[in-house]
């Protein structure tokens, strides 16, 4: 297996090889927009790596792993639009840049793009992956809508919270990866364990994408730093400091979360304050890292080599450090 960097290298250029002059341009130049933008790449790396650590070349997953990261890139294009959200990757939205029709259909056109990549694939392998792709998808989308849902609840659980972060950020991340072990037509067990191992993962990434919205370094996060909170998203930091806090200390803080003020700073600031004197700040890191370590046991159980088992753990280990 290669490093993270050659697979991001080898991912660049199948992408730039796939993006080309289209008509109407209002249509697929927001596409390649999002997509140039680049962000990490993490999908089709995993998708990629996995399906070398099953001994497969990583060029017969390239159509399956673009197929995930333009996938991933149409759920940001709409959600972006259901967040309100100014900035990704440190650029305009598509729906500032243009608007939301725009991004209503060309988020649609993408969708049909990840699916139609799949036909590159020969029946059995193109059936597996179409099967995989459709009940994730859905479930991307249930987990969107649960997520959106919480925004106006107050009773919202943190295993509820768990479901939807499973749900909208997670199976995605499991899907990635066991997609490069259906085109490395590994057997039944080790796609399945490899998809615990990247559900697991992302839902330590999602824990920790929920710390980075509150706590990162607008310089260098490229989204609206504090936009959950302006969108009073139930987060595992909301819900573990009502846990954490006095009965008074609950009260302000749905006191915060049931206001819209013209100017959002001091509120994102007092919310700020509540989830670091709470311990909830703390307690989600310690979260993230309980979701990374169950994600390594899950790695003891397959049928691969201790090298790559380290190479998966370091990248593991990496994500737990990100501040972007
Ligand atoms: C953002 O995903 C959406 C989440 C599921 C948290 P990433 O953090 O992977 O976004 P990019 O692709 O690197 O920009
Ligand atoms: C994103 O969750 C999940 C999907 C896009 C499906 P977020 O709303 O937290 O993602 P960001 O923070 O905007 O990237
Ligand atoms: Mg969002
Ligand atoms: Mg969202
Ligand atoms: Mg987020």
């Amino acid at each position: 297996m290669q490093n993270i960097l050659f697979y991001q290298d080898a991912f660049r250029a199948h992408l730039d090889a796939m993006i080309s002059d289209k008509n109407p341009e209002t249509l697929y130049n927001p596409i390649h927009y999002i997509l140039k933008l680049g962000g990490k790449r993490l999908r089709p790396v995993l998708t990629l790596m996995t399906s070398e650590i099953f001994n497969c070349d990583y060029k017969k997953a390239l159509d399956a792993a673009l197929s995930i990261e333009v996938f991933h890139n149409f759920s940001l294009v709409h959600d972006d639009i259901m967040d309100d959200a100014p900035l990704r990757r440190g650029q305009k939205t598509v729906h500032e840049k243009w608007n939301i029709n725009t991004g209503i259909l060309s988020g649609d056109a993408m969708l049909i793009l990840a699916y139609q990549l799949f036909e590159n694939y020969e029946p059995n392998t193109f059936q597996a992956l179409a099967k995989l792709f459709s009940k994730t998808a859905l479930e991307v989308c249930e987990g969107q809508q649960y997520d959106i849902d919480f925004e106006t609840r107050e009773d919202v659980t943190i295993p509820e919270y768990l479901k939807m972060i499973e749900y909208k950020t997670a199976v995605l991340v499991g899907a990635a990866m066991k997609m490069g072990a259906i085109v490395a037509k590994a057997s039944e067990e080790d796609q399945n364990g490899i998809y615990e191992f990247g559900k697991n993962l992302g839902l330590a990434f999602q824990l920790q994408d929920d710390y980075l919205d509150a706590f990162g370094d607008p310089k260098s996060f490229g989204k609206q730093v504090g936009g959950d909170i302006i969108e009073n998203k139930k987060t595992f930091l909301y819900l573990k400091a009502l846990m954490l806090t006095s009965e008074d200390e609950q009260q302000q803080l749905k006191h915060l979360f049931s206001l819209q003020p013209s100017d959002q700073t001091e509120k994102i600031e007092a919310v700020k304050d509540v989830f670091l004197s709470s311990g909830s700040a703390e307690a989600t890191k310690q979260e993230i890292l309980r979701y990374t370590t169950k994600a390594f046991s899950v790695l003891e159980t397959l049928n691969i080599s201790k090298d790559n088992q380290q190479l998966l753990k370091q990248f593991g280990e990496q994500l737990m450090n990100r501040k972007v």
